[in-house]
């Protein structure tokens, strides 16, 4: 079977409303939290991606019972640490940083030994970002270098820890939290700011958890062995699915899109901020609070002049899997983009800032770099009809969409690898983006 897709047109204008596949940082939590809730949880339009699969048969392997009926997933809970698995058990994440390092919160009372295994690229990250902080809890952790395969023993006898977690990493930050869920006594975290879906699904669930906003950082108290009840969550739509499709439609021409129904929480709406500060003009509308997340439709048109953004780094968090289809802007834009601190982002699926300013260069855009801060010098006529091979990344999800949507926006004839990887975040997108009018062979 041929394991690569060639993309020869651009995508000819069109005016569409679609939906994109439910966000993966959701369904994981939604998953790992009904794991040790009271009873069965309901959760629907959960994402069927292999990152959210591999957390399922994660719980199934600790013990925890799931059935799909009528689309809905419903999981069976024993409440905290209600894990009840056989020995020298092993979990595979897969390629999911979220599943591997949230699970690892969940493991702090594990009676016996787990083995945690993942793919190639999970295999090259780093996890002494969470060993460091769940050693301090009393956990017993092996491990090769900090990275996987790890063995995890827990400890009957955990204590509460304070941690300042700076790296500004929703993983760090979740799976201290889930540490903490059975741990006694208070937990104290102060995170620079990420994601907060975990926290936002444990004030839903009722849970003591208590957030003080400060300047910079978040202080965040969470009360150990606390029980709390099954429960019924809807996933919402993933932004970072849905940010190829802003692009593809901004970088058309004569083009209109409505994308229903997506999760614009604002540890996650940088995408939106940054390309609305490039011209973009998208709208949120609809707007709807869901158990603490904010909902909203995202209507975006095509746009011609759009211009250079110097990228305050205070952003970098809530767009952090956004960048490289925000480089794509950059390039077709008039100025000097600049981005700064995203060093982050080479300890993602694959070294993505490495591969950005490859794949710009590539392209033909003009790129400077020093460090961790890269400088694009964009241009507003770019268009392409030379031969493209995109290979060798690892399988990075992230990087098969980028480039799919600059040879539908850019021209030139692309020869992309590695289709199955869009099976980690989003197995639609490529029967969404022929619904489209894309030409994809
Ligand atoms: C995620 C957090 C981010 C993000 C990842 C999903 C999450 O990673 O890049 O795709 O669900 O918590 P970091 O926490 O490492 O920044």
């Amino acid at each position: 079977m041929s394991n690569h897709i060639l993309i020869s047109s651009k995508i000819k204008s069109f005016k569409k409303q679609i939906k994109v596949s439910s966000d993966k940082s959701i369904s994981i939590r939604s998953i790992l939290l009904a794991s040790q809730a009271v009873g069965t949880s309901k959760i629907s339009n959960l994402l069927e991606s292999e990152d959210v699969m591999n957390a399922l048969k994660a719980i199934k392997k600790l013990g925890i019972n799931y059935k799909k009926k009528g689309g809905s997933y419903y999981i069976d809970g024993y409440g905290l640490n209600g894990f009840n698995f056989n020995k020298n058990i092993t979990i595979d994440a897969g390629n999911s940083g979220t599943l591997a390092r949230l699970i690892l919160g969940l493991l702090v009372k594990a009676k016996k030994k787990i083995k945690l295994i993942g793919d190639k690229s999970l295999s090259k990250r780093d996890f002494s970002r969470v060993i460091k902080p769940l050693q301090l809890f009393g956990v017993k952790i092996k491990s090769r270098q900090k990275r996987l395969p790890i063995e995890i023993i827990g400890n009957d006898f955990l204590r509460p820890i304070k941690y300042n977690e700076n790296i500004g990493s929703a993983q760090v930050k979740s799976c201290i939290i889930l540490a903490a869920l059975n741990t006694p006594g208070n937990t104290i975290l102060n995170s620079k700011h990420s994601r907060n879906h975990t926290e936002l699904m444990l004030k839903f669930l009722k849970y003591p958890i208590k957030i003080q906003k400060k300047k910079n950082t978040e202080k965040i108290s969470v009360s150990g062995l606390s029980q709390f009840k099954a429960f019924k969550y809807i996933v919402p739509g993933d932004i970072s699915s849905a940010s190829f499709f802003i692009v593809l439609t901004l970088l058309s021409e004569n083009s209109e899109m409505l994308i229903k129904n997506v999760n614009i929480n604002k540890s996650r709406n940088g995408i939106i901020k940054i390309l609305n500060k490039m011209g973009a003009n998208i709208k949120l509308k609809n707007k709807k609070i869901y158990n603490g997340e904010e909902i909203a439709d995202i209507f975006v048109k095509s746009k011609n002049n759009l211009y250079s953004v110097n990228c305050s780094s205070k952003l970098n968090s809530s767009a952090i899997d956004e960048f490289l289809i925000i480089f794509l802007v950059a390039a077709k834009s008039k100025g000097i983009s600049k981005f700064k601190n995203l060093g982050e982002m080479n300890k993602k699926e694959s070294k993505r800032l490495d591969l950005a300013v490859k794949f710009l260069t590539l392209i033909g855009i003009k790129v400077t770099r020093l460090n961790d801060d890269i400088n694009i010098y964009g241009n507003p006529n770019l268009t392409l009809s030379d031969n493209f091979e995109i290979k060798n990344f690892l399988k990075d999800h992230r990087i098969f969409f980028l480039s799919c949507i600059a040879a539908l926006t850019l021209g030139g004839k692309w020869k992309i690898n590695d289709k199955e990887a869009i099976n980690t975040s989003f197995p639609e997108f490529l029967k969404i983006l022929k619904n489209v009018g894309a030409k994809i062979n």
